[in-house]
């Protein structure tokens, strides 16, 4: 059969990775977590404390980054690793997703990722999700998603995924920082988040997981 690639772009927190996950695995594809990676360049950035106003830094930095996946023989999931480290958990934690779209805004960041993005999906069969995929780093994807999801539904999803991580973090400190990143994301410079033209809306506030990923696996298959 005919393998694609799958381009899921949206809002932060509307379900893009539980479904692109799902997706991947109903058809055997390698699902690749683009914000995973940009989280991993923030990461090395706290700990090495690069500054992100000096570019000099900040090619230097990302000289010293390598940012692999690999798969997690219990859950066979890809998880994070950095420099060799797993950093699947730390990643996710608030002071990441505090600084991740401040990160995310730099040319020289996004330059690197997205050649890497493509490299990792050169061979097709992959469901990757992010901010630009569709637009800037497989343009010529053969399904294009833009997700979206009320704010408060997708800020109460989000609790009970830390929650579940044993992170207790208010929903108003949450849902402040989806707006924050969704503003930053929206409005920079860089490949900003906008819906590929050729991109198919969903919106997931009413949906349940197991709904979203059967219209995406039923949209991929009409297009294999
Ligand atoms: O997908 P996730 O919410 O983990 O992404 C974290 C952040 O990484 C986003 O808010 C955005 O700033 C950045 N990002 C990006 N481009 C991508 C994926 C993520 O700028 N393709």
């Amino acid at each position: 059969m005919k393998k694609i690639v799958i381009a899921i772009d949206g809002y932060s927190a509307c379900g893009k990775s539980s479904t692109a996950k799902g997706v991947a695995s109903v058809l055997g594809y390698t699902y690749i977590d683009s914000g995973a990676m940009y989280r991993a360049v923030t990461l090395y950035f706290d700990r090495n404390h690069v500054s992100i106003t000096n570019t000099q830094e900040v090619k230097k930095a990302l000289e010293n980054i390598d940012i692999t996946f690999i798969v997690n023989d219990k859950t066979g999931l890809n998880e994070t690793y950095l420099n060799g480290l797993n950093v699947e958990d730390e990643i996710r934690k608030m002071y990441i997703s505090k600084q991740v779209s401040q990160v995310s805004m730099i040319k020289e960041v996004r330059v690197e990722m997205v050649s890497q993005q493509q490299k990792l999906g050169k061979k097709k069969g992959v469901v990757m999700d992010g901010r630009d995929i569709g637009t800037v780093v497989f343009p010529d994807a053969e399904l294009k998603l833009f997700m979206d999801a009320d704010i408060y539904v997708r800020a109460g999803r989000r609790q009970q995924e830390l929650l579940d991580k044993g992170q207790m973090i208010g929903l108003e400190e949450i849902m402040e920082n989806l707006k924050e990143r969704d503003r930053i994301d929206t409005t920079r410079k860089e490949s900003p988040l906008v819906k590929a033209e050729d991109a198919t809306i969903v919106d997931t506030t009413f949906r349940t997981l197991e709904e979203q990923i059967e219209e995406v696996v039923n949209l991929a298959l009409s297009k294999i």
